[in-house]
Order: structure tokens, then sequence, then C-alpha cells
């Protein structure tokens, strides 16, 4: 697939579901919003398992920083869109991905079935990367609780610790991308960024729901100490 291959809105008419009595109102309007969703068409038409691979195919459509021939690992990767993106731009064989859940298997990444946030999950990943890491990406994300502060706060202590791990690892120049939410990152994590990185930007690609809050840090051309 070329870069280009982008979902265009849909001109088809919007289905409306019939309702079913074992369906409730929320995931009467989930199923909805599902079908009639044109990244979701794409994603089935394209073969890709997630509609989030068009979030990072856009963002790196904009900035450039998947490099063919680097080395990336990728926190949160199930269902495996983004590993599939990953593999597709910088190559097969130099891709590793984990997360809590089980992900099917994904021709030239290395996938393992670990939660990042236990003591010894870098180690881990580290013992399974066979060389420098040039880029790391996290689209972790906790079960949304509804309550906008533990939300907040989870998904913030998920990328303060993807950041962490990618300080370690990553190469000079390195790339780190990751999930956070609206509002943008804290002010210690952004001073963190840029003082390790030469060009930190937040952005919200077109496939991210403009509903939801998430969006997302770039930050390019690691400094390493
Ligand atoms: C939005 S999904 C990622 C979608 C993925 N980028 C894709 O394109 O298919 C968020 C993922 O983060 C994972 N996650 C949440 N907390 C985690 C943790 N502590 N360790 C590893 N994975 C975690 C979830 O299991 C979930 O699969």
């Amino acid at each position: 697939m070329n870069r280009d291959d982008k979902p265009q809105a849909s001109r088809a008419l919007k289905v409306r579901l019939r309702t079913a009595k074992q369906r409730t109102k929320s995931s009467q309007t989930w199923l909805e919003r599902q079908i009639n969703d044109p990244y979701v068409r794409a994603a089935k038409a394209q073969g890709y398992r997630s509609r989030a691979a068009y979030k990072l195919k856009e963002m790196d459509d904009k900035h450039r920083f998947l490099k063919r021939g680097a080395r990336a690992v990728d926190l949160g990767s199930a269902p495996g869109g983004w590993t599939q993106i990953l593999v597709e731009r910088v190559g097969a064989n130099t891709v590793l991905g984990i997360d809590i859940q089980a992900i099917e298997p994904i021709e030239g990444a290395v996938l393992l079935v670990l939660d990042f946030m236990q003591a010894d999950a870098p180690a881990i990943i580290v013992q399974n990367l066979n060389g420098p890491v040039n880029i790391v990406v996290s689209d972790m994300a906790s079960p949304a609780t509804g309550h906008r502060e533990t939300d907040h706060m989870r998904v913030m202590a998920l990328c303060e610790a993807a950041l962490e791990f990618a300080i370690d690892v990553l190469e000079p120049r390195g790339t780190f991308l990751c999930k956070v939410l609206r509002g943008g990152t804290e002010r210690s994590l952004l001073e963190t960024l840029k003082r390790q990185f030469g060009k930190v930007v937040h952005i919200k690609p077109p496939a991210s729901r403009a509903d939801s809050a998430e969006m997302y840090v770039l930050a390019m051309d690691f400094r390493k100490p």
C-alpha cells in the first residue's frame, strides 16, 4: 500500500441498525458508529487490525519519522494496527510490540505479552531486542472508567513510564511518540521532553475521533545524555 491510500469520507447512506432486544442503547450507538466509520471500513478492506493504524499512518505522512531500517518498539500494540504500519514503513525484523493482551502473530515483528507497568518489563523488552532502538511509540491506554481525572492520571502514568523507557534505550536522534489526553502533556513531562529532544509537537491526527480527548505528543531528535 502506498502512503496516499487514505480512507475517504463515505458517500454511502448512513446505515441505521434495527434495535435488538439484547442490545443496550450505548452498544447500539457504538455499533452504528463502527459500521458507518470510513476508517473502520478502510481497515477491513486494507487488512489492518485496527482503525488506529491510520492515526500512525497520518502522523508519519505529515512528520516522516518512520525511517526505513530503523528499529522500533511499539508499547500497547494489540490488536496490532500500529505494528503493521511499523513493519511496512521501517521494514521487517526490526519491530518489537508488547501488550497485556495477546496479539495474533504479525510477520516481521516480535510480539510479547507483557504488562509494561511491571517492574522488570523494560529489562524483558531490552533482552528481546536485537540491536539499538531508534523509535519508541506508545498507544497504551487503560480501559476508560468514565471518571475524567482517573482516566487522565492513568494515561499520563503510562506515558511517563514510556518516556522513561525511551530515554533509557533510544539512540541519539531517536524518536518518541506517545498517546496523551487533551490539554496535552503535563508541565513536568513537557519540560523533560523539551530538554531531551530537539523538537516536540502535539498532534491530533484526523483519524482520532474529534469527540475523543486523546492526542499524541511526538518528540524527535533525541539528545542522548
Ligand atoms: C488503543 S489500544 C492500542 C491499539 C494499537 N495501537 C493498534 O493500532 O492496534 C491500547 C492498548 O494498550 C494496552 N495496554 C494498556 N495498559 C498496558 C500496559 N500496562 N502494558 C501493556 N499494554 C497495555 C491495552 O491492552 C490495549 O491493547
